[in-house]
């Protein structure tokens, strides 16, 4: 069976750089395009500077970068780890050409008519890119995965939504690679705790949460009734974000059914067998010292959601300790799974039916 041309903008970034990583044995999609910036257009992939520890694939390497203006050029399912500062304009134009932009970058997340996507936890918002490709006009579409701290903590209301989580604080220890390359400056960062990062990071978190968990009427998504306070923090670790987390849930449940709730957590993609999506989505940890970013985040590729510590919270109810990979279930590995899903619903043109069912049947 062929697999799918995709291609990747912004493949020379941190998140570009995963996606190349992930895709490079897919058994769905085959990276046929790059693009990124003037600065890398025209140039081989594999001579440009390479950070991940195993290398790209020789197909990737041999790949010449495009730039952004070569739209025709592209695939039509596109992956973006583009920079926000430009990748607005970029993926409606690409989304307007009839690609369909599946992305990373902050730019869509919070438009009313594009899907705001965590597979496990609210499948049905994909319903909205009917909407989006009618109102827009575009043979296109957008979809996007949510910020990388966000989907930790989403993860874990997501799978305790039958308490109705009503009041959430959280406080993250957020990883050096969530800033991109090179990111924070090693004199910043070292030995120490920097107690804000820029970009909006805890509104991002705010407000996504209540839109994920949100309601699809069939037309429009309307976010959850939940009131969601951030504090966030860089910390000198390379990897995987860490949220501490006190909340309320409105049904009062015992701590043993919270935590058999979220031992037990499985959704779509699990069923789907999709073949980014982890077995179990959260892995709940019971040795008092865990999860750690250094021992817990490349469990699974990356793309289960760790849990540990959950307990009593004199102020809230309940209290835990989640913790998940950045860069792979909180950019490039939610984009694939967002991307293998709408292969699955039957939404990428080419693999609308006998190809994707012919792959769900392997
Ligand atoms: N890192 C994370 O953990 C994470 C998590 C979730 C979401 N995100 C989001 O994902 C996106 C990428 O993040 P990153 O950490 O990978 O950033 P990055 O390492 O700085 O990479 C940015 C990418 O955008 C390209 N780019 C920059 N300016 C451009 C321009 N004017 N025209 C075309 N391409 C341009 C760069 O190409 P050149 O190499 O040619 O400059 C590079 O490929 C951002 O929107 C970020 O907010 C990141």
């Amino acid at each position: 069976m062929s697999r799918i041309d995709v291609g990747v903008l912004g493949a020379t970034g941190t998140v570009g750089q995963h996606f190349i990583n992930l895709l490079k044995d897919h058994p769905w999609f085959r990276v046929s395009w790059v693009a990124a910036s003037e600065r890398s257009a025209g140039k081989r992939y594999g001579d440009l500077p390479w950070r991940l520890a195993a290398p790209p694939s020789a197909e990737a390497a041999d790949l010449v970068i495009a730039p952004l203006e070569a739209i025709d050029d592209a695939p039509q399912l596109l992956f973006s780890g583009l920079d926000s500062s430009v990748a607005g304009e970029a993926e409606v134009a690409f989304a307007r050409s009839g690609r369909l932009v599946v992305s990373n970058a902050r730019n869509h997340r919070m438009d009313p008519l594009v899907p705001l996507l965590i597979p496990e936890i609210n499948p049905d918002h994909i319903g909205v890119l009917d909407a989006q490709r009618r109102e827009r006009g575009w043979s296109g579409g957008i979809v996007t995965n949510p910020n990388c701290a966000a989907v930790v903590v989403a993860m874990v209301l997501g799978a305790l939504r039958q308490f109705r989580p009503a009041r959430v604080m959280v406080t993250t220890l957020q990883a050096l690679s969530g800033a991109g390359y090179p990111g924070v400056a090693s004199l910043d960062a070292l030995g120490n705790v920097i107690p804000f990062i820029g970009g909006g990071e805890e509104e991002k978190i705010e407000i996504e949460t209540a839109k994920m968990l949100g309601t699809f009427t069939g037309s429009a998504i309307v976010p959850a009734d939940i009131t969601v306070s951030a504090a966030v923090n860089r910390v000198p670790v390379p990897d995987g974000h860490t949220a501490i987390m006190s909340f309320e849930l409105a049904t009062k449940p015992t701590i043993e059914e919270v935590t058999a709730a979220l031992a037990s957590f499985t959704s779509e993609p699990q069923q789907l067998k999709l073949p980014t999506a982890p077995a179990n989505p959260i892995i709940l940890h019971t040795a008092q010292d865990r999860p750690q970013p250094r021992l817990d985040v490349a469990t699974g590729r990356g793309m289960p959601v760790h849990v540990g510590r959950v307990r009593p919270c004199p102020i809230h109810g309940y209290k835990l300790v989640a913790m998940g990979h950045n860069v792979v279930r909180g950019a490039a590995g939610a984009a694939v799974l967002n991307a293998e899903l709408l292969v699955a619903r039957g939404l990428v043109r080419g693999a609308e039916r006998a190809e994707s069912f012919a792959i769900l049947r392997q």
